[in-house]
This record gives C-alpha cells, sequence and structure tokens, in this order.
C-alpha cells in the first residue's frame, strides 16, 4: 500500500495505526481556539481540548510565538550541556510552587515514573533496602510504561503484560481508614491525584489529603500527587494541591504544561533531590529549550490572576 499526505484520511488510520484507538470519524486539520476544522473544511467546536491538554486552546499567539522564536533559534543540545528555555522554566516553577528542584521529561507517565524511583531511591539511600511500599488507588491513572501503570489501579490497563513490578498496595480512594491500614515503616510513598482524573472526576476530600500526609510524615514515607491532569490552572490554581494547603514531597505536571507540545516535569525538595547523583537517571529529550521555550510562555500565560480568575468562574457557572 502507498499513501502520501494527500490520500490519507480517516479510513488509513484503520489500516496504518496499531488498533489501540478509536477516533473520530474525521480527520482534523487545523485548530483556532476552541475550534478545528476536518479535511472537508467543516468546523467543530472541540470540547474533547486534547483530553486536559489544550487549556489555552489551539494555536495560542502566545505559544505560536514562542515556538517560532525558539524554531529558529536553537531546537536540541543534549544532556552535555544545559540551554535557557529549561533554566527559565524551572526558576519559574521554583517560584511558583513548593518545589526547590525541577527534572523535565516528554509525558506524564515519564515524570511519573521519574517520580516513583525518586520516591524509592530516595526511601532505599536515607532508611534501609526494604522500605519499598508503594500505597496507591484504585480507579487512579498513572501512564502506560509497565510502573506507572502497575501503580495506577485499573486492572483492565495494567494485566495483561506479565510480571508487574513488586510492593505495590492499592485501595480506595479518599479512605483514609483504607491506607491507615496498609502503611507501614516499608511504605517508600503514597501516590495518587488530588483529582482523580480518568477514573471519574473525583476531588480528594481536604480530610482525606490531610491525614494521608500525617500519615505519610509519621512513617518517613514520601507524599507524591500527579497533577498531570489536574494542574496547570486547571482547578482554578496553578496546581490543585494549592486548594487544600497540603504539601506534596513530589509532584508531576504535563499535558496542559505546554499546551499541546510533549513535555512534562516532576518537582520535589532539595532534600530529596539530594539523593540523586549523576547518572542515576536521565532522559534524551527531556528539558529541550523547544519544549521549554513553549512551556514558559504557557506558563507565563495560565498563572496569572486573569486567567486563574476566569478558570474559577467558570467552574462555578458549570456547576
Ligand atoms: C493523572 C494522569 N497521570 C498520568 C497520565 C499519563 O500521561 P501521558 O499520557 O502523557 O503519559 C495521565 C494521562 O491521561 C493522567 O491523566
Amino acid at each position: 500500500m502507498t499513501t502520501n499526505s494527500k490520500t490519507v484520511t480517516r479510513a488509513t488510520h484503520d489500516k496504518v495505526i496499531l488498533p489501540v484507538y478509536t477516533p473520530a470519524q474525521f480527520v482534523p486539520v487545523k485548530g483556532k481556539g476552541s475550534r478545528i476544522w476536518d479535511q472537508q473544511g467543516r468546523e467543530y467546536i472541540d470540547f474533547a481540548g486534547g483530553i486536559a491538554v489544550m487549556a489555552l486552546g489551539h494555536c495560542h499567539p502566545a505559544l505560536v510565538a514562542a515556538l517560532k522564536q525558539q524554531g529558529e533559534t536553537l531546537w536540541y543540545t543534549s544532556n552535555i550541556f544545559t540551554n535557557e528555555p529549561a533554566l527559565r522554566l524551572a526558576s519559574k516553577l521554583i517560584d511558583a510552587t513548593f518545589a526547590e528542584r525541577v527534572f523535565f521529561v516528554n509525558s506524564g507517565a515519564e515524570a511519573n515514573e521519574a517520580a516513583f524511583k525518586l520516591a524509592r531511591h530516595y526511601a532505599i539511600k536515607r532508611h534501609n533496602p526494604y522500605k519499598t511500599k508503594i500505597i496507591a488507588f484504585y480507579n487512579a491513572f498513572h501512564g502506560r510504561t509497565l510502573f506507572t501503570v502497575s501503580v495506577g489501579g485499573q486492572a483492565k490497563y495494567a494485566d495483561g503484560f506479565g510480571p508487574k513490578p513488586a510492593d505495590i498496595v492499592h485501595v480506595p480512594f479518599n479512605d483514609l481508614a483504607a491506607v491507615k491500614a496498609v502503611m507501614d515503616d516499608h511504605t517508600c510513598s503514597v501516590v495518587l491525584e488530588p483529582i482523580q482524573g480518568e477514573g471519574g472526576i473525583t476531588p480528594a476530600t481536604p480530610e482525606f489529603l490531610k491525614g494521608v500526609r500525617e500519615l505519610c510524615d509519621q512513617h518517613h514515607a514520601l507524599l507524591v500527587f500527579d497533577e498531570v491532569q489536574s494542574g496547570m490552572g486547571r482547578s482554578g490554581k496553578l496546581f490543585t494541591y494549592m486548594h487544600y494547603g497540603v504539601t506534596p514531597d513530589i509532584l508531576t505536571t504535563a499535558k496542559a504544561l505546554d499546551g499541546g507540545f510533549p513535555i512534562s516535569a516532576m518537582l520535589t525538595t532539595e532534600e530529596v533531590a539530594s539523593v540523586m547523583t549523576v547518572g542515576v537517571h536521565g532522559t534524551t529529550y527531556g528539558g529541550n529549550p523547544l519544549a521549554c521555550a513553549v512551556a514558559e510562555a504557557a506558563l507565563d500565560t495560565i498563572n496569572t490572576p486573569q486567567v486563574l480568575s476566569g478558570v474559577q468562574a467558570r467552574h462555578e457557572r458549570f456547576v
């Protein structure tokens, strides 16, 4: 079969792409704000919004300008060099949050993979080699690598791939007694989405988040918040933890972080980051100048009182 860009249609998808998705029956070719247009020029309102990605809509002028400017300047360097957009973006994320250290990757799953590895590494380095238990939640979603899909609490995604990483326990979300029942000194971390996304939009209760924080402190376990879906202004604050007054030790962000250009980040404290040394973890594309320049423009646009209060006002209207 030969195809070229002129002849591809929705039917081509079912011949050439791995059959893991069932996309809509038309192919979008253009987007602007909340609208997309298909191959026939038909206009649609895009209620899918990139599944929590297109927080600023399609082709937002600030993001397009950043992409063009950086695209004509420096795309990629590898980690042999650092680069200005990554350093600026990390500094701004630190200024805006609890974090003191940032690690950039390319997807939500990779940010969570880094977070779970860091939580285990911290416990092993600072405490003992048996402190590896991860407490996670049914209906959670953390990505599709074998580690992240195993921490996610949905058998339909996790089963069928052979042996899973060990020492992961799932309990019902918002059930503090259930967490207490499995929490012990062998626990390295509790991992949760402050608002569960894929499992149905379920916010954590304030008592639950506060209680989990206290249990983590009592047992020297790290609290990991997956804000891949709930972060970057989508709850009306830059990150959802800011509504609760409960601060995690590690936070992951992706999706709306770049409004459609692949990037993700893991944020943490100086103390937790201090167990990582050169070569312990890494990535080829993470922190590349192009993605970081676009994310900087997205962060500058989203993290303003005007945008965040606009999200809150629309939330109230929908409710
Ligand atoms: C809460 C949460 N974590 C992680 C992920 C995985 O992100 P990605 O698909 O970019 O790997 C998702 C994706 O839907 C998500 O909603």
